[in-house]
């Protein structure tokens, strides 16, 4: 009974195996030619190969039967192996050499093997040095190691050698040809493609197709994919297959895969592949809003969404006013739709807009959309809050009306003493100019200096009414020597509250 061990699973390489494997005959000792007289172990065995029945052996002339899947073997011949249900293995040349001095070499040589070439003399005696020869070809002398080793083998290693051995310095043996063939380990890879023209976004498969030679199922190989000149798409792995999840038109060039075994012995790459990714067109560009129908509502958000009923890859998004020859929104995205948004929309954003989507082959434009902006009531009423509050500001900064404020609030008087006469300029408001931007003609009024007048409960001393320079306008120093042109100066007023005995300052002001 034969027990399979999948080598569906376990074969690095994908691809179909249709047949039950191969059985592959091993030698120990593994060198092939020997000396007549010696006896070879043939194994019958393989990766992935387990065969404990009975298993026969085939040579040119005869047929064996063995309990176990191992025979001695002690005669030149081609020998096959065969277990049950297995087809027969490759054959193995054994050649027993009456020769005193042989070229050995193992029976199977693949690519980026060690190659080990081994000068063989019968009997004890060691030879002095040996020298071997491909293709008729010196190769190398060497007295010590009388071994000769080509690292990594490849098919060029492939030939005719010979090896001459030196019993002393007069005395030489040469061994008989031995033809050595370097064996593919794997041939090129191909990089195959589940499409080679895929559409802007689709997912693609790429597969790195090879197969290890039967002899060597075991070997582990490494995949890995590019593109073009230096672009890695994956890294070293086990897997001959990629999946790509989605491609793009930026994505067309030249792939490739690479296979190559663990220890870099042996490396190959595929030929190139074109892949071509196909770009759909814009087609059908709308532009719609949010709120819809463009009615926006002043000081609310108007959201301008661009989409296209086709197109693919990435697209530069735009929106436009129509007449103004203005952009006023762009966006470049992997999408079929974009937004943009004006965060709060002012009468004067009305007008005509359209978008414009393009992914490469020009602008295609949408329809024109007339947006209009609609002023709300609650906009109206803050606005009216807001003036009053600006009014009111503007009359406490104005020095010029605060006579005129306080001759309005006039109450009862007070006693009338002047006894504070702290003199200092009007504090400004932060972040406002102190005064109107633009000069205001002052009127000039009275000046009631220390006259200790009393009106109702409020108190005046040196009221004075000053004109700034232009220059200083803007300026809110607090010296004195920039109002020269000040023509009256209000110094301090006290008001007192009828039922308060202390008088409470209002304002107190500037000395000229
Ligand atoms: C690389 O590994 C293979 C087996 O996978 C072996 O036969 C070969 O000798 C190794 N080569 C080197 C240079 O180590
Ligand atoms: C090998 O040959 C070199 C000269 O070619 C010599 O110096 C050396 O002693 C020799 N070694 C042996 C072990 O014969
Ligand atoms: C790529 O491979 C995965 C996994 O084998 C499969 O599910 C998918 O359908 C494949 N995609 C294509 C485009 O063939
Ligand atoms: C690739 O794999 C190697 C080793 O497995 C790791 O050092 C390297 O960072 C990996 N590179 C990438 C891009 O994942
Ligand atoms: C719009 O502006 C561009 C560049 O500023 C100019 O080339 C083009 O002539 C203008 N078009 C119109 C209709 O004003
Ligand atoms: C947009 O509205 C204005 C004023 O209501 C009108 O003159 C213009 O024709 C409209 N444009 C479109 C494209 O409807």
């Amino acid at each position: 009974m034969l027990l399979w061990v999948s080598l569906l699973v376990l074969a690095p390489v994908s691809g179909k195996i249709a047949a039950p494997p191969r059985p592959v005959i091993s030698l120990q000792p593994p060198w092939t030619p020997v000396f007549q007289g010696e006896t070879v172990l043939l194994t019958c065995g393989g990766f992935g190969f387990y065969a404990p029945g009975k298993t026969t052996w085939y040579s040119k002339l005869s047929e064996k039967e063995t309990p176990g899947n191992t025979l001695k073997v002690h005669t030149s011949g081609q020998y096959r192996c065969q277990t049950q249900d297995s087809p027969p293995s490759s054959p193995v040349y054994l050649q027993f050499y009456s020769a005193s001095l042989i070229l050995q070499s193992p029976h199977s040589v693949f690519e980026g093997d060690t190659l080990v070439l081994r000068c063989q003399k019968r009997g004890k005696e060691k030879l002095m040095a040996v020298k071997y020869f491909l293709n008729g070809n010196f190769l190398s002398h060497s007295n010590e190691s009388l071994q000769f080793l080509i690292p990594r083998a490849s098919s060029k290693n492939s030939g005719s050698y010979t090896c001459i051995g030196y019993e002393d310095k007069k005395y030489l043996l040469k061994s008989a040809n031995k033809i050595i063939r370097v064996q593919e380990l794997f041939p090129l890879p191909k990089l195959k493609a589940t499409a080679s023209q895929p559409t802007d976004g689709n997912p693609v498969n790429l597969s790195c197709h090879t197969q290890l030679h039967p002899e060597r199922l075991h070997t582990p190989l490494h995949f890995s994919f590019f593109r073009d000149k230096g672009v890695i798409l994956s890294n070293w792995s086990r897997s001959p297959e990629l999946q790509i999840p989605s491609v793009w038109s930026e994505d067309s060039g030249r792939y490739w895969c690479e296979a190559r075994t663990a220890n870099l012995s042996v490396r190959k790459c595929s030929l190139p592949l074109r892949i071509q990714v196909q770009r759909v067109p814009v087609s059908g560009v709308l532009m719609e809003t949010r709120p819809p129908g463009g009615q926006a509502v002043e000081g609310e958000k108007l959201v301008l969404v661009c989409s296209m009923a086709e197109g693919t890859g990435d697209t530069t998004f735009s929106w436009h006013r129509e007449n103004m020859n203005e952009t006023v929104g762009r966006t470049s995205q992997r999408s079929q739709r974009a937004e943009m948004q004006i965060p709060v929309i002012s009468e004067s954003d009305a007008g005509e807009y359209y978008c414009a989507a393009d992914n490469g082959f020009g602008p295609i434009q949408s329809e024109v959309m007339n947006i209009t902006v609609r002023r709300t009531v609650r906009n109206r009423s803050d606005l009216i809050a807001a003036g009053i509050a600006g009014g009111l500001l503007g009359i406490l900064l104005l020095p010029v009306a605060l006579p005129f404020y306080l001759w309005l609030s006039r109450k009862s008087a007070g006693d009338g003493s002047l006894g504070d006469t702290t003199r200092t300029l009007p504090t400004p408001v932060p972040g406002q100019p102190p005064y109107s931007t633009s000069p205001v003609p002052v009127e000039p009024q009275p000046w009631y200096e220390n006259v200790h007048h009393r009106e109702g409960n409020s108190l005046y001393s040196e009221i004075q009414i000053f004109q700034l320079g232009e220059e200083e306008e803007a300026n809110t120093a607090r010296t004195s020597s920039k109002y020269k042109d000040a023509s009256v100066v209000y110094s301090e007023v006290k008001t007192q509250l009828p039922d308060d005995s202390a008088g409470q300052v209002i304002s107190k002001d500037e000395e000229s």
